[in-house]
């Protein structure tokens, strides 16, 4: 092999997670701003992927819009929601190219944290199973953690999600960056697809999108807040700018 060539890095995508669109809208309990309009400019700026969560308590993303999503983006729609029977039966219906399971604690103004796969691990591989059945690529959101690595290989995913969260709110702490390498390489050995997201900005993505593994960056907060100065599609362009910077295409 030509010593000079490049080990070749795995394109990353970009899905927009758009659910403060809808908390923008439910602010007010009105028809807009649209999150169906908002995933048409994402996409239309280049985002491969549309996010959306649905969560028990509906505080911003509404059944209605996940319906009228799905037949509308033209990039794959990731469904993030709580391993529950009702989450279930919804994404069973609505057909979703791809479920992320995350914990969810209705107080919580967030997900603070991954899903700990040693809880409840029936329930999960109950949810799990009845998915792929339905045809959806299941991927859990989880700590970088090799222990939850090996469960997640256990429950036969194809993917999992790194939480970026520790990394995101503790820049001084290297550690945590280290982690996320750590569990990316750790996990695409085990033939596990990587994903990763929370709390990625502008100022912090570069690090994560450079990890070779990683294959999938879910981003919301930051971009739907940065699209209230210069505009959604700016908004978009600007993230994905800051991702080719880090991972040259
Ligand atoms: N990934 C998961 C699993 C999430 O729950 C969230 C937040 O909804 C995100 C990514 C996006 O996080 P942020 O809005 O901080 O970019």
């Amino acid at each position: 092999m030509n010593g000079m060539m490049q080990a070749k890095m795995t394109p990353q995508r970009l899905y927009i997670n758009i659910d403060h669109v809808a908390t923008l809208r439910q602010a007010r309990r009105a028809s807009y701003p649209d999150p169906i309009a908002a995933a048409r400019i994402c996409e239309a700026a280049g985002a491969d992927g549309i996010t959306v969560h649905l969560r028990e308590d509906r505080r911003h993303i509404q059944d209605a819009d996940v319906e009228g999503l799905v037949p509308v983006v033209r990039t794959p729609l990731n469904l993030e929601m709580a391993p529950t029977a009702e989450m279930t039966g919804i994404a069973r219906r609505l057909q979703p190219h791809q479920v992320t399971l995350v914990p969810e604690r209705r107080e919580e103004v967030t997900t603070e944290g991954g899903l700990d796969l040693s809880v409840e691990p029936k329930r999960l591989a109950v949810c799990v199973t009845a998915l792929r059945e339905a045809g959806i690529r299941v991927s859990l959101f989880i700590d970088p953690d090799p222990v939850q690595i090996a469960r997640a290989v256990a429950l036969g995913v194809p993917a999992i999600e790194l939480h970026t969260g520790r990394y995101c709110h503790n820049p001084d702490q290297p550690e945590h960056l280290e982690a996320l390498r750590r569990a990316s390489a750790e996990a695409a050995s085990q033939g596990l697809a990587v994903h990763a997201g929370h709390g990625l900005t502008l100022e912090n993505v570069g690090p994560v999108a450079a990890i070779p593994e990683c294959e999938e960056l879910n981003i919301g907060h930051a971009i739907v807040s940065h699209a209230v100065f210069v505009g959604l599609d700016a908004a978009v362009r600007a993230m994905r700018a800051a991702m080719d910077r880090a991972r040259p295409r």
